[in-house]
């Protein structure tokens, strides 16, 4: 997966994808339960919206209790019977190969949908979501073959090795800022371990994992290896968390609801992996690179309009820096074109939903009670669509609440620090324990802080890294579990001892 740092590319030029508006024209979506579309047994179904233009985007089947039932009993059946969990690793393997090569021969087309969808910038969504999602599928493809047991150095009478098996049927609930993308970071390591999947796309996104659930029976996954039910969170989401014969619940979103899962799933001691918000510490010291610094924590922040789990939100900078820090950050944020996504020069979409919207400008409100000076930005756009522009409160203490309660908004928050130790003391006061980044010319001390920082990732002179080769989850209140790399592996198998008397 490439940098979340745009590239632009010229696939934003490119005319209306015809196939994105055939797929959307071609009705009411429904579910997808043991290889078939069905509609949600209630009959129901819920708009999905444009979120540049407030239009509705097509119907969505509301799946509930009963549709989750039925896509649980297809998904143990699929297990059970073995034909995925028990087949060769080679020929798993090449399924998820196939379905990395559709994503990529419908780039297009998934990115199109993707912008209408959520409102992001297509030429980010071709270049990080889509692509990102056709790299996650075809790393875990390779993982199929190299999932390894041990042999241990038992008594010589005894010979012991372990067994890394699947865990069974997992539930997956998904957020909308990626929606694709999550959609592959879930899927990918539960299918290479040979697990069968009940998926839950966001309410807000449902339709990138919909269109990627016809790419899976297109590459002839047996039927009830991946069901997709579509939804809210109550309802579908809590009955995937509730489900009795459901073994493993992974959910990316908010911590308020993290916490409700985990509640939930104690009923049958379910597996529970969580990757939730984050407060994110981004660390300027004077001797950094500010040409470089200035637009990569700008982006670090507003890249997908701040929807983003580890946006690094608190940009803490040294006070010999700080002035001229914020001016460049103010001019460099002040140029960001924001439009709808489809324009290719559009380099900021609108939030997604109204809900998000109303969130945000809040902020921007407190932001402003509680004493921060807005240099840029600080208000929503006029007219349709939910669009808020680039923010950056200066002058913020790390106590207030801009600097304390995650905003999934283009806000950015610039406290000054005085020392390494005052700049790790404060980056460190949050709840929250995601993701981290320094930025200075300093060998010693970029590495010095990256120990010190409790978060799950750090960046070193860069932000918004992601490549499925290396770990991403959260310390403290942003979760447990890793996920990419080789450690997704272990969310989704069980060891299993073997002693053998000789
Ligand atoms: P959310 O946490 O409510 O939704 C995420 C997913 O969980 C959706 O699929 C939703 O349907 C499902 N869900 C909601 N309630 C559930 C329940 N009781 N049981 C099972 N599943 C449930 O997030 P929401 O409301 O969309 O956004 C609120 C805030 O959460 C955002 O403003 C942002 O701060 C944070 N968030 C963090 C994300 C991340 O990547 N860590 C992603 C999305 C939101
Ligand atoms: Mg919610």
């Amino acid at each position: 997966m490439a940098a979340a740092t745009p590239s632009v590319e010229s696939a934003g030029n490119r005319a209306r994808s015809s196939a994105a508006l055939d797929f959307l024209k071609a009705g009411p979506k429904k579910l997808l339960i043991g290889g078939k579309w069905v509609a949600a047994k209630s009959g129901k179904t819920f708009e999905t919206l444009n979120p540049a233009t407030e239009e509705v985007l097509g119907l969505v089947g509301e799946g509930d209790k009963a549709d989750v039932d039925e896509a649980v009993k297809a998904a143990r059946k699929a297990f059970e019977e073995g034909q995925w969990s028990k087949i060769g690793p080679h020929q798993r393997a090449r399924y998820l190969f196939k379905i990395a090569d559709l994503i990529e021969q419908h780039a297009d087309e998934l990115a199109e949908l993707e912008t209408l969808d959520n409102g992001k910038a297509k030429t980010q969504a071709l270049a990080i979501d889509v692509a990102g999602a056709a790299e996650t599928f075809r790393y875990y493809g390779g993982w199929c073959s190299k999932i390894y047991g041990e042999t241990n150095p038992s008594d010589p009478s005894m010979f012991n090795y372990t067994l890394r098996e699947p865990v069974g049927v997992c539930g997956q609930i998904i957020p909308w800022n990626f929606p694709l993308l999550m959609a592959s970071w879930k899927l990918g390591p539960a299918l290479a371990c040979g697990n069968t999947v009940i998926l839950k796309p966001a309410e807000q996104t449902p339709i990138t994992a919909l269109r990627l659930g016809e790419l899976i029976l297109e590459a002839e996954l047996p039927d009830g290896v991946v069901n997709i039910i579509t939804g809210f969170g109550p309802g579908a989401g809590s009955s995937i968390s509730e489900h009795p014969d459901i073994d493993k619940v992974a959910f990316t979103g908010s911590a308020e609801v993290g916490k409700i899962i985990l509640k939930a799933s104690a009923g049958n001691l379910k597996r529970v992996s969580l990757e939730l918000g984050g407060k994110s510490p981004n660390i300027i010291f004077p001797d950094a690179d500010l040409e470089q610094a200035v637009p990569g924590s700008m982006m670090g922040v507003f890249f997908n309009s701040g929807q983003v789990c580890c946006a690094g939100t608190r940009i803490f900078v040294q006070k010999e820096v700080y002035e001229k820090f914020n001016e460049q950050l103010t001019k460099f944020s002040a140029g960001m074109t924001m439009g709808d996504g489809l324009d290719p020069k559009t380099m900021m979409g609108p939030l997604v939903s109204k809900e998000q919207f109303d969130k945000v400008k809040g902020y921007l409100e407190l932001g402003k009670k509680e004493g921060a000076r807005v240099t840029v930005g600080g208000e929503a756009g006029s007219g349709k669509g939910y669009f808020v522009k680039p923010t950056v409160f200066a002058d913020v203490n790390n106590n207030m609440r801009i600097a304390r309660e995650e905003i999934f908004g283009p806000v950015a928050a610039t406290i000054p620090f005085k020392d390494e130790n005052d700049a790790v003391l404060q980056g460190n006061d949050t709840t929250y324990g995601l993701a981290a980044a320094v930025w200075t010319r300093d060998v010693g001390r970029a590495h010095k802080v990256a120990r010190a920082l409790k978060a799950g990732t750090v960046w070193v002179n860069c932000y918004n890294m992601l490549d499925p080769i290396s770990p991403f989850g959260g310390y403290k209140q942003s979760g447990f579990g890793r996920e990419l790399g080789r450690h997704a592996l272990e969310l989704y198998t069980n060891i299993k001892s073997v002693y053998v008397k000789l």
